[in-house]
């Protein structure tokens, strides 16, 4: 069912002054040359993630004697996500058909400038226009679609989506992220003062007076008063982004699962899923039992309103009646890998686990303690993304540091399985099943 704007949204514009700050202020902004240094990852759109969270562990094709992925990324700006997905399949050998789409020139050119600098356009065809058109643009159908950031711009979110749920074939998976009501505390007020203080001046101007204003902002500005969002202190894209979009709105998680809803979709997992459990925010579980028969999307509304700094929700979507079904279970037999999720090291969680110290891991401000199993600075050691916990059972029985052998039943699955619930829930280990 569709869903009213909030009353601090901005009222949606036309097309045209989206398209012209996207022209002018293409974003996030990139430079190609960073490409030999380093690659850019995150959610949503990560390969470990989206094998775990939307294709059970396996992707369903790309390998060789398969036919290849077909992706879309929808706004997909100055192609973070395409970069980094590109590259993962290609360190994995998996082959893919990939769509770029976006009414951004100037974005698009930088997009392919870094796929170019990585060897990596080569399979991307790259399209200029709305994903409002995506069926005769580009009509797919998709294993997987990328929209982060792009449905929170459009006068109507709903039909974005419904667009894309058009080409998504019927096993395949969205991942996508809109900003968060609440962690986006201050920003609407601002946005509201400065299209009354900036009306009728050019993009530059506006950022210029934006500059000058937040300088002068007091201490009991509710932008100033938030510590989550920072990113307009990197660029003047990031600037105009936050606080002078012409469409711009935020989501609660229920607002949020009614888009999904009209769509004909829905959530298989948020992310991460730690974030969106109310057992990470408040520890006390008397207080949370009247939760314990709750829904996946009812616990997560009732965790944002815990956290209040939730600024952005990234969720992985799939066809209702599969979405239950969707995640990698568990480690129930020697074929699994554990992947490494954005920004996790295994070796310095195993130096952390191996001194005893445990692992603590911090989620928007609050840190808590992960509960990890004896072995898990032995296994996490081990793992690179390459080895199945079978390879890492063998090493460690070969590796004759032990009293004495391990048991697969008895001793190392039951503590692969708590190794990875203890890691999987912050997204920084996730399953694949060994190809
Ligand atoms: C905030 S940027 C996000 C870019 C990229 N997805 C990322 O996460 O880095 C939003 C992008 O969506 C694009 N966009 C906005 N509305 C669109 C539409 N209707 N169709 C296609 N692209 C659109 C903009 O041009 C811009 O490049």
């Amino acid at each position: 069912m569709p869903h009213s704007l909030p009353a601090n949204t901005a009222a949606p514009r036309s097309h045209a002054a989206l398209e012209e700050q996207y022209e002018a202020y293409p974003y996030p902004t990139r430079d190609p040359r960073e490409e030999d240094k380093r690659l850019v990852t995150g959610s949503p759109s990560h390969l470990a993630e989206v094998e775990h969270f939307v294709f059970r562990g396996r992707v369903p094709a790309g390998r060789s004697g398969e036919r290849p992925l077909k992706l879309l990324f929808a706004g997909g700006g100055t192609g973070d996500a395409i970069t980094m997905l590109s590259q993962q399949l290609a360190d994995r050998g998996l082959a893919a058909e990939i769509t770029y789409l976006d009414l951004s020139t100037a974005s698009r050119d930088i997009a392919r400038a870094r796929l170019e600098r990585r060897g990596l356009a080569g399979s991307v065809h790259f399209i200029t226009g709305s994903l409002l058109d995506v069926a005769e643009l580009a009509p797919g159908p998709y294993d997987y679609i990328d929209c982060c950031g792009v449905l929170h711009h459009l006068p109507n979110p709903e039909a974005g989506l419904a667009a894309l749920a058009t080409v998504l074939s019927p096993e395949g998976g969205i991942g996508m992220m809109v900003y968060g009501e609440y962690g986006r505390e201050g920003v609407y007020p601002l946005q509201a003062a400065l299209r009354a203080l900036t009306a009728g001046q050019s993009p530059a101007a506006k950022v210029a007076s934006a500059r000058k204003l937040l300088a002068a902002l007091p201490a009991t500005n509710g932008l100033r008063r938030n510590p989550f969002l920072n990113d307009h202190r990197q660029s003047d894209a990031a600037l105009y982004d936050l606080l002078l979009h012409s469409c711009d709105r935020a989501y609660t998680v229920p607002q949020l699962a009614a888009l999904i809803e009209s769509a004909g979709l829905a959530v298989t997992s948020f992310m991460s899923p730690a974030a969106y459990d109310p057992t990470w925010w408040v520890r006390e579980p008397a207080l949370l039992k009247p939760l314990q028969d709750a829904s996946l999307v009812e616990r997560a509304a009732v965790a944002e309103q815990l956290s209040g700094a939730m600024h952005v929700h990234i969720a992985y979507l799939a066809r209702p009646e599969q979405a239950a079904s969707r995640q990698a279970l568990t480690v129930d037999g020697p074929d699994w890998i554990a992947m490494p999720g954005v920004n996790f090291d295994p070796q310095l969680a195993a130096k952390a686990a191996r001194g005893g110290k445990g692992l603590s891991y911090n989620i928007l401000g609050v840190s808590r303690m992960l509960d990890l199993p004896p072995l898990a600075a032995a296994m996490l050691e081990r793992i690179d993304g390459k080895r199945s916990f079978g390879d890492i059972f063998a090493e460690m029985n070969a590796s004759g540091t032990l009293a004495a052998p391990l048991d697969w039943d008895k001793q190392f699955a039951p503590q692969a399985a708590r190794l990875m619930a203890a890691l999987v829930p912050a997204g920084c280990l996730l399953l694949r099943r060994k190809d």
